[in-house]
């Protein structure tokens, strides 16, 4: 009997140390996998039956017994072992005590590491198909609300000072556009999944004539790895899922501290549903947008697994190390976040309420057709940078007189410029600023409504 019950043990002659076995173990997270590696391991088996590694009934005994055992582990009648480092040792070791000599042979030219990353493809995969369900649910959220305040007048900021009239639907559909990039960035990320990696071996490739395009077709890959070494040890894919994901919290965080701003006292612009607010335990009439809150809180997170990742692949040597067993807890709570923050934010955004005449009001206030003014000038024939200082020193006397510019007289505005004439008062309001930027991309209610034409078209198709 081997002094070390490893499945590697053979050749060693102490038994690793139990701090050791803790510290590589893996189960308590890579279980997630089970599913993935029972689904591996079927179609490997019948891999193995044309070079002739493992008999028709053989393979089939294996394939009934793993699928046995999935639903073993499914239901937690199988306990996993953490003893037995990770999920790939815990199902093949289920599999020999319940069919035993047959079962050792599955592991015929595969490698866990060949092994490891096929399922970490295939989970990535699946992740990045449902995410994409998820951007897509989003998307339809946020081009609802456009729908419904197609009209609603607001101020554009910069450096979050009012700078022009735009459309609170206009606002909204900038959202609609990021995530738009983002589903093109998880759907790439998932491309670069989908190759199958299995048949490389531990890193030479598999000893066995193994059809790797028949694998492929079997788990569902588009392609096969071209180069073993790179196989076993490429994990850009999960880089690029994570980056992804990365990019996606950015923008959802940029949107979270919109709601937080915008839901305060000061700014008044949006109520949240009292379903995705918290109170005080302390100040009765407090309101937090908690939601909002943790999803932006949540982000940096994600930037962590992503600079992780990058730190623990700088310095690895061709081919596995065991580093790379440091993706997983990354990747996995990438795809967590990821989905929880899509989820909740579906359900908090559609029930927000916008106060739209506050919001207007706001655009009412504060010289934001300061540039159609300068506009107008500059249709008269006098050159833009004349017009600005112009129109400076309008603002300046409205402020001064504690006016707005929609107000001021004919005769007022002819002391600054002899070139107005009647027809200027109405350039001055915020709706006819917003009228005025027809053209794509702008803020015109023609072209948001033309935006969302164009979004609803998209989601439709990249929903099939
Ligand atoms: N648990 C390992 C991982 O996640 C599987 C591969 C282990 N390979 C090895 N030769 N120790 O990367």
């Amino acid at each position: 009997m081997a002094v070390n019950k490893k499945a590697w043990g053979g050749r060693f002659r102490e038994p690793l140390a139990k701090s050791a076995e803790e510290f590589s173990s893996s189960v308590a997270y890579d279980r997630r996998l089970y599913k993935q590696d029972i689904v591996q391991s079927i179609a490997y088996a019948r891999a193995l039956v044309k070079p002739h590694i493992l008999s028709a009934a053989e393979a089939k005994k294996i394939i009934r017994a793993l699928e046995e055992i999935m639903k073993g582990i499914e239901s937690g009648r199988l306990p996993l072992r953490p003893e037995l480092e990770d999920i790939h040792m815990n199902i093949e070791t289920l599999l020999i005590e319940r069919i035993g000599e047959v079962g050792k042979k599955l592991h015929s030219g595969r490698s866990r590491n060949d092994q490891v990353v096929t399922d970490a493809r295939m989970y990535v995969k699946y992740e990045t198909t449902e995410i994409v369900l998820l951007i897509n649910k989003l998307q339809t959220v946020i081009v609802d609300l456009a729908e419904k305040h197609l009209k609603v007048v607001m101020p554009g900021y910069t450096h979050l000072q009012r700078a022009q009239p735009v459309l609170l639907s206009h606002h909204l559909m900038a959202y609609y556009e990021m995530l738009q990039r983002d589903k093109e960035r998880f759907l790439a990320a998932g491309r670069a999944a989908d190759c199958l990696t299995l048949g490389s071996g531990a890193l030479a490739g598999a000893g066995f004539p193994i059809d790797r395009d028949a694998l492929a077709k079997e788990l569902g890959f588009s392609r096969v790895s071209r180069n073993s070494l790179d196989a076993v040890s490429d994990r850009d894919f999960i880089v690029e899922f994570v980056a992804a994901g990365a990019l996606l919290l950015t923008h959802i965080s940029r949107l979270s501290e919109e709601l937080v701003i915008w839901s305060t006292y000061e700014f008044d612009f949006v109520e949240l549903s009292d379903r995705y607010t918290t109170g005080s335990s302390i100040m009765p009439q407090k309101k937090n947008p908690d939601v909002a809150e943790l999803s932006r809180g949540k982000t940096g997170r994600v930037f962590g697994h992503l600079l992780g990742l990058l730190t623990m692949l700088k310095g690895l040597p061709l081919a596995y190390n065991r580093d790379l067993q440091e993706d997983k807890e990354p990747l996995f709570d990438t795809a967590d976040t990821v989905r929880r923050v899509l989820s909740i934010y579906c359900e908090m955004l559609a029930g927000a309420s916008f106060n739209c005449e506050v919001m207007t009001a706001a655009a009412r206030k504060g010289y934001l057709t300061a540039t159609d003014l300068a506009y107008y000038l500059v249709r008269q024939g006098v050159p833009f940078r004349e017009a600005h200082a112009i129109v400076g020193k309008i603002v300046a006397y409205c402020e001064e007189s504690n006016m707005q510019l929609e107000y001021l007289s004919l005769t007022q505005l002819k002391q600054f410029s002899p070139v107005f004439t009647y027809d200027v008062t109405r350039i001055l309001s915020a709706e006819s600023s917003i009228a005025s930027r027809d053209l794509p991309g702008g803020t015109a209610a023609v072209r948001v409504r033309e935006e969302i034409k164009r979004a609803r078209k998209n989601l439709l198709h990249d929903k099939a």
